[in-house]
């Protein structure tokens, strides 16, 4: 099978990860902060190693300042509803994913004033656009780093300036571009930040992480069990343990750490320098097809590795059966992403996505066109 489904989660992980995976359950799979045995100072001991890893690759200065999720959707629901009260503005963009639509959706209906800024039809967010929005209960500002749609990529920086500038607090939903975009915490002047563990951080699924800046005190979304202050009942307000009840998942934490361990080895550069080469390549011999839609940017400029295309008139989730067969996995439809369809015109179908990662090849480009073609006509 060619997987070209990479926005989904990353597939193959590298093979280090699954190794410290089954390491991590075969010999010390035991419960971090609970006991003091050497089992569960070993696994105490890789939570924090782990936990290290995730913040340098964001350069966060204080490892408490990562919280372990089971995915970005958690650390956004965190942020999101931590922060935001009734009374509060909020400014978001009609490019997020319904892990951000949604919890703002609901959230104005108790009181959070919602201002979704447009985007052009290349998925870009016009900063002045937004900046016009900012009002005086403006509490934070939301932003989507790159489409898993369109691949777009956002200026964080400038946006992360004038968030600053004006007090306000700024969430990027780093879901595309963790692992292979460049992102520092302070030089883009990030108050939160929520990431997948299992996409270009290359760890397994059920992981991800918040990073929440020193000074924000958040409501925990979740209370319970800790290993800390266990004869009270109050939630610890210390982090990392007022957002981490529950059995932590080390299995994923240390595959996670894994990830980041491959990435650093082989350079994050030389990982979105390959993507780039990829999906240049895919763009290229895209436009040569005159029965293939492209959406977003033509060229690989702010774009990430995510194309969305489609053929013809056909449907989108018939192109992927059919490219299903032909042993090529791609996504399709609408992406978890509501409302960008009606700027880019594909309320009907949605689209076929082509998501390439660092294991994939040239070769496997080719034979995504080839296949394209034979669909088109028929083969
Ligand atoms: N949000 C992920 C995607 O775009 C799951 O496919």
């Amino acid at each position: 099978m060619i997987y070209v489904d990479n926005a989904a989660t990353t597939f193959p992980k590298p093979k280090e990860v699954y190794t410290q995976v089954l390491d991590c359950m075969k010999n010390y799979g035991a419960n971090p902060g609970r006991s003091s045995h050497n089992l569960a100072l070993k696994a105490e001991t890789k939570v924090s190693e782990a936990r290290e890893i995730v913040s340098n690759f964001f350069k966060v200065t204080n490892p408490f300042n990562i919280i372990f999720t089971c995915n970005a959707t958690e650390g956004l629901n965190i942020g999101i509803k931590g922060v935001l009260k009734p009374g509060d503005h909020v400014i978001s963009t009609v490019i997020e994913h319904n892990s951000v639509l949604r919890p703002l959706n609901s959230l104005s209906k108790k009181g959070v004033k919602v201002t979704l800024v447009g985007v052009d039809k290349y998925g870009q967010v016009n900063i002045a656009n937004l900046k016009k929005e900012i009002k005086k209960n403006t509490k934070m500002i939301i932003i989507n780093h790159a489409s898993n749609v369109l691949g777009t990529i956002q200026y964080i920086n400038s946006i992360g300036k004038l968030a600053k500038s004006e007090g306000i607090l700024f969430m990027v939903d780093a879901s595309q571009s963790a692992g292979t975009i460049d992102i520092d915490v302070c030089r883009d002047n990030i108050d939160l930040l929520a990431f997948p563990g299992h996409k270009g951080l290359l760890g397994p699924q059920g992981t991800g992480g918040l990073f929440i800046r020193s000074d924000i005190m958040l409501e925990p979304f979740k209370e319970g069990g800790t290993g800390s202050n266990s004869n009270s009942m109050n939630q610890p307000d210390f982090n990392p343990d007022r957002f981490e009840s529950g059995t932590l998942n080390v299995p994923g934490i240390v595959g996670l750490s894994e990830g980041i361990k491959f990435i650093e080895k082989v350079g994050r550069r030389n990982i979105q320098n390959h993507e780039k080469q990829l999906i240049e390549y895919l763009l290229k011999e895209l436009k040569k097809l005159d029965f293939i839609k492209i959406y977003g940017h033509t060229s690989y400029k702010n774009r990430c590795s995510v194309v969305s295309i489609n053929i013809d008139t056909m449907e989108s989730s018939n192109v992927g059966y059919l490219l299903n067969k032909k042993g090529i996995a791609v996504r399709t439809g609408y992406h978890c992403a509501s409302l960008i369809h009606g700027i880019i015109g594909t309320i009907k179908w949605g689209t076929v996505r082509i998501s390439p990662g660092y294991f994939n090849t040239f070769d496997d480009i080719e034979s995504v066109i080839k296949a394209l073609k034979e669909i088109y006509t028929g083969v």
